[in-house]
This record gives C-alpha cells, sequence and structure tokens, in this order.
C-alpha cells in the first residue's frame, strides 16, 4: 500500500468501532473536518454575524473545488445538493426549439433523471439509453443521441452497481452531434483525479458528503467558461446575481461567471466543513489515493472470488470507480447482519455495495471477506 495509513486512521475515530467501508453512501468523519464545523460554532458565538469572513470561505471552497476539476472558480457555481445544481442547469435550457431532447442514461442516480423528466413540462422529451447486463455499450449512445439532443445527463460512476463509464468517448460523441453534456461525478469526485479539460464536459455536478469527505448541504456546478453567458437560469436569487450586495429589487442581473447558478444565502457551516474535506483530500493527493483505491478494491474482487461470490462488477479496473458490488439474494438482510459484526456497508438493487475510501486497510477487507463467509448462503 502506498499511503502511510497509521497516521490517516487516527483522524477517523469511527475506526474505533466499526470495520466502515460505505463511503458511496457518506464518507466517515475525520477530526478536521468535526474541527472545522466546531470553528463555525465559535465563529458564530464569538463574531456574530461575520459575513464577510463567511463570504470569502465560501470563495475558498469555490478555489478547492476549482483545483479539484482543474478548472477555473469562474466555472464553479456552489449549491446545496445536486439536485439544485441540476435544477439551475435544466432552468437555463429552452426545449422550444430543434433540440428538444435530453437523453438520460440508465445509470443515473433518481435525482438527474427525475429533474430532466420534470422538465416535459418546458417542452423537454427525455430519451433513455438501456443497460444492458450492467453496461450500456457505446452503441446504445449512438442510438439515442442525435441532432435533436439538447443534452446529455450523463452517469461517472452508477450508484447501483459501482460501473464507471468511459465518459471521454460518450462525450465526443454527443459533442459530434452537436449536444452539450452534463457529467454527474459525485460516485467519483475525491477518489481519483479527473480534470474537465481532457474529458471536457460542458457542465459537471458533484457534492461533499462522500468521497469529498464533508456533508450534505453542500454541492456544485461546474459549467465551461465559454458557455456561462448563454445560459441564464430561471432559478435564481441574490447570491446569483453579478453584485451580491445591489439590493436590487428591479431587475435579475446573473453574475458573468457560474456564480448564476446559485441562489439563496449559502450553508455556512458546511462551506467550514467543506474547505476542511478538500483539504485533507489535496494533502493526501488523489494520485495516492486513487493507486490505495485499485489496491484495495483489487483485494476485494480476489477475495470475493476466492470465497466464490458473485461479482456483479467488472474485474477490469477500467470498469469500476471506488465501489464493488456483490450479489446477494437478500441483500438487505445481510447488511444487517454484517453490521452486528460491526461491518458497515450498504445495499441496492440485488447488490452488495462495498466502498472503501483511502482510509480503508486490507485488514478491514478480510474482517468483511469473514463477516460475509459466515452468511455464505445468502451471497449464490
Ligand atoms: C450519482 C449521484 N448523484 C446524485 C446524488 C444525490 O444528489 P443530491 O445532492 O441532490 O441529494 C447521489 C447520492 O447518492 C448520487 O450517488
Amino acid at each position: 500500500m502506498a499511503l502511510d495509513l497509521s497516521n490517516i486512521r487516527n483522524s477517523f475515530p469511527i475506526f474505533e468501532n466499526k470495520t466502515f467501508i460505505n463511503s458511496c453512501s457518506k464518507g466517515a468523519l475525520a477530526t478536521q473536518v468535526q474541527h472545522a464545523y466546531e470553528a463555525y460554532l465559535k465563529d458564530w458565538a464569538e463574531l456574530g454575524s461575520p459575513w464577510e469572513l463567511w463570504v470569502d470561505q465560501l470563495e475558498e471552497f469555490r478555489s478547492l473545488v476549482a483545483q479539484l476539476l482543474n478548472a477555473h472558480p469562474d466555472e464553479i457555481g456552489v449549491t446545496t445538493s445536486v439536485s439544485a445544481s441540476v435544477n439551475a442547469l435544466a432552468s437555463s435550457l429552452d426545449f422550444l426549439g430543434k433540440r428538444c431532447e435530453v437523453v438520460v442514461d440508465d445509470f443515473a442516480f433518481p435525482t438527474t433523471a427525475q429533474i430532466w423528466h420534470a422538465q416535459s413540462a418546458r417542452g423537454a422529451i427525455v430519451k433513455h439509453v438501456p443497460e444492458t447486463n450492467h453496461e450500456i455499450p457505446l452503441e446504445q449512445y449512438e442510438a439515442v443521441i442525435s441532432e435533436k439532443t439538447a443534452l446529455v445527463s450523463l452517469t461517472h460512476v452508477c450508484y447501483r452497481n459501482g460501473v464507471m463509464q468511459d465518459v471521454s468517448e460518450i462525450i465526443e460523441l454527443a459533442h459530434q452531434k452537436g449536444a452539450l453534456v452534463m457529467l454527474d461525478s459525485y460516485q467519483l469526485l475525491g477518489t481519483m483525479p479527473f480534470d474537465v479539460n481532457v474529458a471536457q464536459p460542458d457542465f459537471l455536478v458533484g457534492g461533499m458528503l462522500k468521497y469529498l469527505l464533508g456533508s450534505s448541504g453542500l454541492a456544485f456546478i461546474y459549467g465551461r467558461k465559454s458557455l456561462i453567458p448563454t445560459l441564464t437560469p430561471q432559478n435564481s436569487g441574490w447570491f446569483s446575481q453579478d453584485n451580491i450586495f445591489a439590493m436590487d429589487i428591479y431587475q435579475n442581473t446573473p453574475s458573468s461567471s457560474a456564480r448564476r447558478f446559485e441562489s439563496g444565502t449559502p450553508p455556512n457551516p458546511n462551506v467550514y466543513a467543506g474547505i476542511a474535506g478538500l483539504k485533507l483530500i489535496q494533502d493526501i493527493g488523489l494520485d495516492s489515493i486513487d493507486a490505495h483505491r485499485v489496491d484495495i478494491t483489487g483485494a476485494i474482487k480476489q477475495g470475493a472470488k476466492e470465497r466464490g461470490f458473485q461479482l456483479v462488477t467488472s474485474e477490469d479496473p477500467s470498469k469500476h470507480g471506488p465501489m464493488i458490488t456483490i450479489y446477494s439474494n437478500d441483500p438487505a438482510k445481510l447488511v444487517r447482519l454484517v453490521e452486528l459484526e460491526g461491518v458497515v456497508i450498504s445495499h441496492r438493487d440485488s447488490n452488495l455495495r462495498i466502498s472503501p475510501h483511502f482510509y480503508n486497510t486490507l485488514n478491514d477487507v478480510d474482517r468483511l471477506l469473514d463477516a460475509l463467509t459466515s452468511h455464505k448462503e445468502m451471497l449464490v
């Protein structure tokens, strides 16, 4: 293992009591993040209403997200959920012309798909790209994306089965057909480097509460600089304005940057935590985190195979992200049973979701595999 886990583990109190391998649902709480929340309460108690400090922190968070994606801070809007990000983007699109379709892959998290379906009231026609045996071949995208497509809503890593799509080739295809692409990278960010200038999505959405170590209530949207002036969200608010403090009630003057996707008062406590989470990821380094991810997901796949468990995830490391999934005939019950033994995982469909992060060790993998082995009848 490339990472020195002995020190890192000390920052995550949960490992004193549990074998926590469920970061696809919620990242483990780091003491640095806990201290950040305490700092918010201290500042509030001692300073009262330090709005300048809080606005500065919002900008610091924006810059850290920009660094994470190799984007410019003006390309980052800070929101309270992926849903808020997608709603703001959707509200800025027009579906009344020739490009009236939105293409949604079947790996989508429900919220993104539901938001695109809600646009049917504004003229959008939603087309789905079907999944076959946990895969969506490029030809399926080719068949659905057309000159009628306004936007392709693309899932980077699927929350149900852990499949990681080769987004570069899908984005290239969509662009050849003149469609925009919004990438939902929530299940990937924080686990490996991702550069928006290489894959070139037009928009990207993500949030803080999983592998980025923050909490709920803080998310973001990346929008390519050249596109931002062409989009005027109908979801608006004073923090989306060119001058937040203009207090102009006679017009809506959106910011020239991706702040135009924001709306009201930012979630300051979560911004404190978000900065701490992103700094921790930065300090450890995405290259090291990625190398560790490959090692530890490899050990989970290997151990599962040796015990005869049915991997849903491909053995090919380029086809999955940080989450490995295993078939179970009663995943809800099995998750409850292993939790009694102190092992925390989760489930969706008929899959156990095992989602390690840089703080997990090979010892955690052994404990998980031992706990599963004692309920082997539920893994056939
Ligand atoms: C891929 C993906 N997108 C979006 C979400 C949720 O977004 P929101 O921040 O709107 O709750 C999740 C949550 O699990 C997710 O896995």
